[in-house]
Order: structure tokens, then sequence, then C-alpha cells
């Protein structure tokens, strides 16, 4: 059995005192379920006061991006060991940051790389866009991005991966997918694709959640689906009632 995990992405929201105040709504409701794994991914500046008001909780912390370098003449990027001083998880290969800022399944790979060695685990994003979906590449794009972003990675370490299913189309629109379409991705491509590189011990271990306008009104559709694990989630986990409500669907 793998346990769920629910992890909430900001993206690009909250100031320290917003961030502040956000994990305060939360907390304490958040604390009181039990068998799921929670994570909270912030946006840098906030993750050190993140941090300090999760200490002693089973929260976790995570970041959205890392460089793969240990330290140098990058401006504006951030080492793996400064995302190790405060986080356990770490957000690789968001569409966004694929679409937007030039992430390709190499840099994922070299990040999944970075952060592995430094013991934080990755929540690797994968998913088709809208044109792609329509085309029926999603199991070609999936299947990419698996072997290519996870290449070379020791299958011993492989199994705290965590994958996230992201169908770009339903990032942010409203328009989640269905829970069984969701599922078919994962059991006929993510799975598959884990398997041949890592060999279907670990691919079972693995856990994959599926992203993509996750709320708390629909959320059971997708803990529901046997083959997923958990949810990233954008807008509701800025929403303390709402990404409570996803915990507790997780944990039934
Ligand atoms: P939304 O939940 O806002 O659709 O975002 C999903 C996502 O991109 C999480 O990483």
């Amino acid at each position: 059995m793998r346990t769920p995990i629910v992890a909430g992405n900001w993206k690009m929201n909250k100031t320290v005192e917003e961030a502040r105040s956000l994990v305060f709504s939360m907390s304490l409701k958040l604390r009181e379920i039990e068998g799921v794994d929670k994570v909270l991914c912030p946006p840098f500046p906030a993750l050190l006061a993140v941090s300090a008001l999760l200490q002693g909780t089973d929260i976790g912390l995570g970041a959205q991006n890392l460089h793969w370098e240990e330290s140098g003449a990058y401006t504006g990027e951030v080492a793996p060991n400064m995302v190790a001083e405060f986080c356990q998880y770490i957000i690789i290969g968001h569409s966004e940051r694929r679409a937007y800022f030039g992430e390709t399944d190499g840099t994922v790979n070299k990040k999944v790389h970075a952060a592995l060695a430094h013991d934080l685990i990755p929540i690797v994003c994968v998913g088709e866009t809208e044109d792609e979906y329509e085309s029926k590449l999603t199991g070609e794009v999936v299947r990419r991005q698996i072997s290519q972003g996870l290449a070379d990675v020791d299958p011993v370490k492989a199994a705290q991966i965590i994958v996230a299913y992201e169908p770009i189309w339903a990032i942010g629109t409203g328009k989640a997918s269905s829970g069984e379409n969701a599922n078919a991705v994962l059991a006929d491509y993510i799975r598959p694709a884990l398997t041949d590189l890592f060999g279907a011990d670990t691919a079972q271990a693995i856990r994959i959640q599926y992203g993509g306008s996750v709320k708390g009104n629909n959320a059971d559709e997708f803990f529901s689906q046997p083959e997923i694990d958990g949810a990233l989630v954008g807008g509701a986990s800025l929403k303390a009632d709402d990404f409570v409500a996803i915990v507790q669907a997780a944990a039934k």
C-alpha cells in the first residue's frame, strides 16, 4: 500500500506575512489528519518562516525549483543544499517552468540527480498540452518525460521519487481531467515507463499524484482511483478550507 501524498504548490503567491497567516489557518486541522503525507510548497522567500511554523509537526516542506550545481556564478538561482536546509521535498519540471523558463527533460534529469544527492524527495511533474491531448499524444509525451527525466537514477533511490501527472490543459482552468482518464494515463503509460526504468517492484512503490484543478469538491473522484496516490494542488492550496478538504479526502 502506498501512503497518499497531497502537496500544495503555492506558485508565485504569498508574502512572508501572508504565508504565515495561511499556515496558521490550516496547520492545526492538517495535523489532525492521519494516513496522508502533507506538504506545503511556498515560494523561496517564505521557506524560512514556514519551516519555523512547521517544526515539530508532521507537515513537510517543499520548494518549487532548484539549480543542479552546488554553488557558483548562477545569478538568481538556488542551490540544492540551500533548499535542503529547510525542505524535504522539491518540485521539479513543473509545466510552467518548462513553458516559461526553458526547462527540458534534460534539465529535469540534472535537477532530479542533484535533489537525490542532497536527500531531497523530488516531485517530478509530467503532462501533455491540450494539442497533444487532442492529437492522442499523451502516452508518447509522458513516457518520454519519464524515461528522459528520470534517466540513470539509482533504482534504490528511485522508490522515494514522486511523480505528478498534471495535464497542462487542466492546470488553473477549472477543467479537471476525469478521474478515470487520469487513472488510465497512470496505468497505461506512467507506471509502465517507471517499470521499464526501475523494475516492477520499485515502480509499484513510486507514488503518482494527479494535478490540475483539484478542489475540495472533486478530490474524491481522483483519490478513489487505484493508481492515483494523492494530488499536487495549485489554486486550492491557497485556501485553507479547500486544502484541508482535499487532504481529508485523501485520508479516506
Ligand atoms: P491548479 O490546481 O491551480 O489547477 O494547479 C495545478 C498545479 O499546477 C499544481 O502544480
